[in-house]
């Protein structure tokens, strides 16, 4: 299982791809935002050199079809890591499979995001999309069965043999990275946050602890002179 980061935050990046377990970056224009990255062109550009060779997600901002191909090839030649975010309807509810296939075609990685449903994501796969990012969170806010969702998505892209990777997010708790690991997500894409605190045990620090007590006992009883 891969663990993307859900975060635009350079610091939080740096931190996590230090500690060996992060295999990518995903970001939105809500996330763009709260990290204080108002420039798109200036902010892809860095994150992507500063997680290359993995891959960095960055979404379209437009519900016109014909701008959001042209906003895909742009933001594609920012960087050879990045791969493209396409929602999966506009707003108006048009579908943007078209878009999401006619990329694939052309060589550009697309990650057919805001999938609230099944239906969805199987429609997402059969366009090519290299990743099909789920929204567990928000399924949930909906009276959905998130844990259910991915578990029936998972085994259907692998039965079928489909290229697409299932991501999980729309995180909202420690304890929702732990279901989605447990209902077989192939990534799960984590706000910084929820990775600290699956990262702590407070008696895993208790334990170090005594441990380390013991440690400097044992020293001391080293230096005092056998009688
Ligand atoms: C991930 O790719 C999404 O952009 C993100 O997880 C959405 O999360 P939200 O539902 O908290 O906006």
């Amino acid at each position: 299982m891969k663990i993307f980061l859900d975060s635009a935050n350079v610091k939080e990046i740096e931190k996590w791809l230090c500690y060996g377990i992060v295999d990518g970056v995903t970001t939105n224009p809500s996330i763009m935002l709260k990290d204080g990255i108002y420039n798109i062109e200036e902010g892809v550009k860095k994150l992507a050199k500063l997680i290359s060779p993995l891959p960095l997600s960055a979404e379209v901002t437009t519900n016109d079809l014909k701008e959001m191909m042209e906003q895909a090839k742009w933001l594609a030649s920012l960087a050879h890591n990045v791969v493209i975010k396409i929602p999966v309807e506009n707003e108006f509810g048009a579908p943007c499979l078209g878009v999401i296939s006619q990329l694939e075609k052309a060589g550009i990685k697309v990650n057919a995001t805001a999938i609230l449903s099944f239906g969805q994501l199987m429609f997402a796969a059969k366009a090519g999309a290299t990743y099909v990012s789920l929204f567990a969170g928000r399924i949930n806010d909906e009276g959905g069965n998130a844990a259910e969702v991915i578990a029936n998505s998972v085994v259907w892209l692998d039965d079928w043999d489909f290229k697409s990777e299932l991501i999980v997010g729309s995180i909202r708790s420690a304890g929702d990275v732990i279901s989605a690991a447990l209902a077989g997500a192939h990534i799960i894409t984590v706000p910084p946050q929820y990775l600290d605190k699956i990262a702590d045990h407070k008696y895993s620090r208790v334990t170090v602890k005594e441990f380390i007590a013991d440690a400097q006992s044992a020293l001391k009883m080293m230096d005092k002179p056998k009688s």
